[in-house]
């Protein structure tokens, strides 16, 4: 088997362990053996640049290169679904279509609505050519990059399967609850805007400008409709079934009901069971079965006749407001919450709830002895949604008013320009401060160092074993510290000092992860890191550079300048380093040298790979990125729209300018 063949190979058989793995639920490999597989498939396409496929399974991993996404419009339009509350709105509908159908028997095909954004899958043979969102029906965006990396999509159908040459499938991303939870765990960490609810989450990530973000999001798919000329069934479960072969993600919650009644079943199930799921729904989709009975009864301007969606009720609940606390989170900011007589809502006992911000305080006008409303938010957190101002009397207390001091320290609050949250400015000062960097630093993403959790960080900082009251002060701890010889608790303190120990060995894009800089989550780090190679590069970095690097923008690079410029946190980084901890990248693994003592420029935008991948390649290859053309560069590698100036200064200096078919040639002459 030559390179070539190898590399169909792989990638057919990563397609398939990916469907065993997403969809089935029924891996044939170990995940060792499966990153195994991708890591020589990674290795052997990054060798020959000229087989590059989109995709590829690599594809799953995403890319850096920034997405500008395209409205194109939908072959078919996305309409949307009429909405139904109760059982005799639901009875309307089967009346309509018992009238349309003129006494004709037909069957209902009932699904979970799943609560997460649509999308439009365009195959053309067996291939995953294009990903569109709803949009406004119309047209939507291309959001085929992003797609891609959701693994639960499969982007080659295999050629065993019978599919029809070109065909259109519709469902939903979605962002499960616990990637959901971690996500919004993670933001929190960073000090940045918490989502909503998974399909804020889900639409948010499906827009994101990086690939690789996305990749990271862990989003999944269902699919519940199938459009084109050549489907292959004449009815609509049928055809999901069948698209179930082909590889897709369709839910075996899907059922045929024969009557009302059997609709009406199929709604009381889901409403209880619902909440075992591991993703948000928000109803039932009902849909006639038969596509030529669905033909009949056609459309309106906005819906189709022959389907309808059924809504859960939120429940809500009405309860005394007695007193909003305060709370300080791990970055500073200050969190209102509603303390009120117990209700029961959703099957639990709800006593608080999150009031967000001020301004929701505001708009709430909000006074003590008030009664709210509370509602579920995603079923999980409560919300005040309204105030029942009939039930105020002579009793009301005071309106609310949002802090001014900081609940633990005092500090006057501060609220930042375009943000909504409080904060309190003494990040220096403030005890729960202090203990939610250390959190975040031992955390699994960051040092991961497990034998460290928060009591484990409370009572070092009791006993006053962080003179610095900073993370560094964990790698001076000694076991005497912790016990003393022949104590119980010996081996759990050894534990401790092992695992602080071990965590000298996290690769650099982790230790800056760590930090805790503000919006530098672990994705941005790891580009970061990536691009300067060690900490030192970093710290000198103007703002010019930080925003070269992708997925940068110049709220993250001025926040990595602020964080360089303190003197703590500059002695903070220098204290870390002299523990030992990992301060740069290792040297990469050379392919060749055939651009060695090349300095090359790279302008324009380009087919194949990204700019970000290009650099890497060049580095791959023994040469040098440069940032600017001067005499001493060797030639430029240039894609569309290369800059006019860029241009001008280039053949006036007589430099090469290599197109990027050229370049590859030049690295893959080299491989062979
Ligand atoms: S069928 C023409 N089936 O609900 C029929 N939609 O409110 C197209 N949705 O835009 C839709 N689960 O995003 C269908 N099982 C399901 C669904 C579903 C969720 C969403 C979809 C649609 C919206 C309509």
């Amino acid at each position: 088997m030559n390179e070539s063949e190898r590399i169909a190979y792989l990638r057919a058989a990563l397609h398939h362990h990916n469907h065993l793995y997403y969809i089935e639920n029924k891996p044939e490999i170990s995940d060792i053996e499966f990153d195994h597989l991708m890591h020589e498939l990674q290795q052997l396409e990054e060798k020959h640049p000229e087989l590059h496929d989109p995709n590829s399974p690599t594809a799953r991993v995403g890319s850096d290169l920034s997405n500008e996404f395209q409205t194109v419009q939908h072959t078919r339009p996305m309409l949307s679904l009429g909405n139904t509350y109760n059982r005799d709105e639901l009875a309307e509908f089967y009346n309509r279509v018992t009238e349309g159908l003129e006494g004709q028997p037909f069957q209902i095909a009932c699904e979970l609505k799943f609560d997460g954004v649509s999308i439009s899958l365009i195959y053309e043979q067996g291939k995953l050519v294009r990903a569109v969102t709803r949009g406004d029906g119309v047209s939507g965006d291309d959001v085929t990059e992003n797609v891609r990396t959701i693994r639960s999509i499969p982007l080659a159908l295999p050629s065993s399967t019978n599919y029809p040459d070109s065909f259109e499938i519709r469902g939903e991303i979605l962002m499960p609850w616990q990637v959901f939870e971690e996500l919004n765990r993670e933001r929190e960490t960073k000090g940045e805007a918490l989502f909503a609810n998974p399909r804020n989450a889900a639409a948010g990530t499906l827009k994101n400008k990086n690939s690789v973000v996305v990749a990271n999001r862990k989003l999944d798919a269902y699919l519940y409709y199938l459009l084109g000329e050549n489907i292959p069934k004449s009815s609509h479960f049928d055809n999901m079934n069948t698209a179930r072969s082909w590889g897709f993600k369709v839910s075996d919650t899907n059922m045929l009901a024969n009557t009302l009644e059997e609709m009406y079943a199929f709604i009381d199930h889901w409403d209880q069971a619902r909440r075992e799921l591991p993703f948000a729904t928000d109803g039932i989709v009902f849909k006639v079965n038969n596509i030529q009975q669905q033909e009949i009864l056609g459309f309106t301007a906005k819906s189709p006749r022959w389907a309808i969606a059924y809504k859960f009720q939120a429940e809500r609940a009405c309860t005394r407001l007695n007193d909003v606390i305060f709370q300080l989170g791990r970055t500073g900011a200050v969190t209102p919450v509603a303390v009120m007589d117990p209700v029961q809502l959703s099957g639990t006992i709800v006593q608080r709830a999150s009031l967000h911000n001020a301004d929701i305080i505001n708009n709430l006008d909000l006074h003590i002895g008030d009664f709210v409303y509370v509602e579920k938010a995603g079923e999980i957190i409560p919300q005040i949604i309204g105030v029942e101002t009939s039930r105020r009397d002579v009793n009301l207390g005071p309106k609310v008013e949002f802090l001014k001091n900081c609940p633990e320290c005092g500090s006057e609050l501060v609220r930042y320009p375009g943000e909504a949250a409080h904060y309190c400015p003494n990040d220096t000062g403030c005890l729960p401060q202090l203990k939610g960097r250390i959190e975040h630093f031992v955390s699994r993403d960051a040092m991961n160092i497990d034998s460290v959790g928060p009591e484990t960080i409370e009572m070092l900082f009791n006993q006053g074993l962080l003179p610095y009251q900073d993370a560094a002060d964990l790698y001076s701890l000694r076991l005497s510290d912790l016990c003393t010889p022949r104590s119980t608790r010996e081996k759990s303190c050894r534990k401790i000092i092992d695992g602080i120990h071990a965590s000298l060995q996290t690769p650099f894009d982790r230790v800056l992860y760590a930090l805790g800089i503000r919006f530098v989550g672990k994705v941005v780090a790891k580009q970061v890191a990536r691009h300067f190679k060690n900490i030192q590069n970093i710290r000198q970095a103007t703002l010019d550079e930080l925003l070269a690097v992708d997925g940068v923008g110049k709220i993250i690079a001025e926040s990595i300048i602020a964080y360089f410029n303190k003197p703590e946190n500059q002695d903070f980084v220098e204290r870390l380093t002299l523990a030992g901890l990992q301060m740069e990248l290792p040297e990469e693994e050379k392919l060749s040298e055939v651009l060695s003592g090349k300095s090359i420029v790279i302008s324009g935008s380009f087919e194949k790979h990204s700019r970000e991948e290009y650099k890497v390649l060049i580095e791959k290859h023994g040469g040098k990125n440069v940032s600017s053309i001067s005499k001493k560069t060797t030639f430029v590698l240039a894609g569309e729209g290369m800059g006019p100036s860029k241009l001008q200064k280039a053949t006036s200096l007589g430099i090469e300018i290599v197109s990027e078919n050229d370049f590859l040639r030049m690295l893959s002459d080299e491989s062979e």
